[in-house]
C-alpha cells in the first residue's frame, strides 16, 4: 500500500477533499474528484539556478529535425522528430496504433537511432510476433513490458534514447496515486512525469491513448493540453485506408493527413491517396464530382457526392458529411437564388468519398456542380476535375495554390478544369474553364 500523499481535487471548483467522494462538498457537482500528489512544501528549498538560452541558439531549423524513416508521420508531424516533444497518438482500439509505433520505432532503430519501446498492454514476446510477423529485424530497439511508471523513468534516465514509445498511457500506474490504471489522475501523472522526463533528456516522446467512439473515456483528451502534438488515427471502413490528422501541432500545421493502408505486412504509406480516393468513382453516374482540394501542402483529387430527392417535409433536409453543414446549407440557398435550382422541395445529401473532410471553400465548387447534376439526372463530364470559392451574390472567387491543384489534376489523368478566372496558366495537355458566375460556371459543365 503506498503511503498516503495524495489529496482528491475537485475538477470543477478545486476543492481538495483526504477522500474520494461521488459528490464535491463545495460545488455539489457530481463526479469531478480526481487523485492527486500532494504539492510538495516549495519554502526552505534552496533557489535553483536560472539557465537562460539565447533564441539563436534555439532556433528550429529543419535539418534540426530527425526524420522518423515513416514519410507519412513525419508529413503531419511536420517534417520530424523535434528533441524533448511529446506525441499523443490517439484511435479506437484496433485501429494499428501499435502497429504504427512499432514500425517507426523499427525505422528510427534502422537509421541508428536508440528507441525505448514501452510495452504496458503486451508481453515482450506478444511485440516480438507483431515485429516477426511485420518483418522487423528489431535493431536499436529496446522493449521494456512494464505498468509501472518509476522503472520506466529509469530507464528513460538511464541510456539516452531518440524516442520512446508508451503502448498505451491508460495502462500505467504511478506508486505515488492509489487510484487504478486508465483514470483521469493516474493517467495525467504518468504523462506529466513522462513528459517531464523526455524534455530532461531531449528524447521525442510518443504517448498511445485509446479512445472510444464516444470519444469521452478518461484517456487522451485530458492530456491534449499537456501535449505539444495531438495526432488522430482514424479509418474509413469499407477501404483499408488510415488516416493520420494532427489536432494539434506546436511544431507544425495542423492541415496535414496522413495516409496509410493497413495490409498483410502492417502500414504502408499510400503515395498516391489522389488515385485512391477516385478508385471507385461510379463514372457517369448523375451527383458525382471530383475536387481539386488541399490537404495541407499536398493537392488531394476527391469525389464529392450529391443526392437531391423529394421531400415531404416543410423544412427538407440538408446533410452533409465531410463538407460543413453550414457551408452546404448556404451553398443550397445561393444554388436557388443564383442558379434558378428548384431546391425548395429537395432535401440533399453531400458526401466526400473516402472519409475526407474538406474544409476550404475550394471544395464549394464541386459540392454545387455535384447537387446541380444529381437535381438534373444528368451526369458531369467524368475528366473534369473543379475547384472554386462560391459568394453569397453567385460569384466565383479563385482559391490559392491553382497550379498545384492544376498539376495534380493532370497527373491523374483529367483533361478539363473548371474554376474561377485568375492569372494561373493552364499545364499544357488540360484545357482550363474560367467562369465569374455559378451559373456560367454550370452553364460551361453541360
Ligand atoms: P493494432 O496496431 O494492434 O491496433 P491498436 O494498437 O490501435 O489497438 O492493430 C490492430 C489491427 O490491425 C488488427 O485488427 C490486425 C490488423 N493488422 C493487420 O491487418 N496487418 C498487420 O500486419 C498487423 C500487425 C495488424
Ligand atoms: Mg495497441
Amino acid at each position: 500500500m503506498a503511503k498516503k500523499s495524495t489529496l482528491f481535487v475537485c475538477q470543477t471548483c478545486g476543492a481538495a477533499q483526504p477522500k474520494w467522494l461521488g459528490r464535491c462538498p463545495a460545488c455539489q457537482s457530481w463526479d469531478t474528484m480526481v487523485e492527486e500528489p500532494m504539492a510538495p512544501a516549495a519554502k526552505g528549498r534552496p533557489a535553483a539556478p536560472v539557465h537562460k538560452t539565447p533564441l539563436t541558439q534555439a532556433l528550429d531549423r529543419p535539418d534540426q529535425r530527425r526524420p522518423t524513416g515513416i514519410p507519412e508521420l513525419d508529413r503531419v508531424l511536420g517534417g520530424g522528430l523535434v528533441a524533448g516533444m511529446v506525441v499523443l497518438v490517439g484511435g479506437e482500439p484496433g485501429i494499428g496504433k501499435s502497429t504504427l509505433m512499432l514500425q517507426t520505432a523499427q525505422a528510427l532503430g534502422a537509421d541508428g537511432g536508440r528507441v525505448l519501446y514501452v510495452a504496458a498492454e503486451e508481453s515482450a514476446r506478444q511485440v516480438g510476433l507483431r515485429a516477426h510477423r511485420l518483418g522487423l529485424a528489431g535493431e536499436g530497439v529496446d522493449l521494456l513490458a512494464d505498468t509501472a511508471l518509476e522503472p520506466i523513468l529509469q530507464a528513460m534516465a538511464a541510456d539516452p534514447h531518440d524516442a520512446v514509445v508508451v503502448d498505451s498511457i491508460q495502462a500505467l500506474k504511478s506508486e505515488e496515486l492509489s487510484s487504478a490504471p486508465g483514470s483521469v489522475g493516474q493517467v495525467r501523472q504518468c504523462a506529466a512525469e513522462l513528459a517531464a522526463a523526455a524534455k530532461k533528456a531531449g528524447c521525442a516522446l510518443f504517448l498511445v491513448g485509446h479512445v472510444t467512439k464516444e470519444g469521452a473515456l478518461a484517456g487522451p483528451r485530458v492530456l491534449e493540453h499537456m501535449v505539444d502534438t495531438v495526432l488522430y488515427f482514424e479509418s474509413e471502413p469499407s477501404m483499408r485506408l488510415r488516416l493520420l490528422r494532427a489536432v494539434k501541432n506546436r511544431f507544425g500545421a495542423t492541415d496535414e493527413v496522413g495516409v496509410f493502408e493497413m495490409g498483410e505486412a502492417g502500414l504502408t504509406g499510400v503515395v498516391n491517396p489522389s488515385a485512391l480516393f477516385l478508385a471507385h468513382r461510379p463514372i457517369s453516374a448523375p451527383g458525382s464530382a471530383v475536387c481539386a482540394a488541399m490537404s495541407g501542402t499536398r493537392p488531394l483529387l476527391v469525389e464529392v457526392q450529391a443526392l437531391v430527392s423529394p421531400s415531404g417535409l416543410a423544412m427538407p433536409r440538408r446533410q452533409a458529411l465531410g463538407v460543413d453543414q453550414g457551408r452546404l446549407q448556404m451553398l443550397a440557398a445561393v444554388l436557388a437564388i443564383h442558379a434558378g435550382l428548384d431546391l425548395g422541395g429537395h432535401d440533399v445529401f453531400v458526401n466526400v468519398t473516402g472519409g475526407v473532410r474538406l474544409s476550404e471553400p475550394a471544395a464549394d465548387l464541386a459540392v454545387t456542380a455535384a447537387i446541380a447534376s444529381s437535381l438534373a439526372n444528368r451526369p458531369l463530364p467524368a475528366k473534369t476535375v473543379c475547384f472554386g470559392e462560391v459568394g453569397l451574390t453567385g460569384e466565383l472567387r479563385a482559391v490559392g495554390r491553382s497550379a498545384a491543384r492544376m498539376a495534380e489534376a493532370l497527373r491523374q489523368g483529367f483533361d478539363q478544369v473548371l474554376t474561377a478566372p485568375g492569372k494561373t496558366t493552364a499545364p499544357a495537355g488540360l484545357e482550363v474553364l474560367k467562369a465569374g458566375r455559378l451559373d456560367q460556371a454550370l452553364g460551361l459543365l453541360w
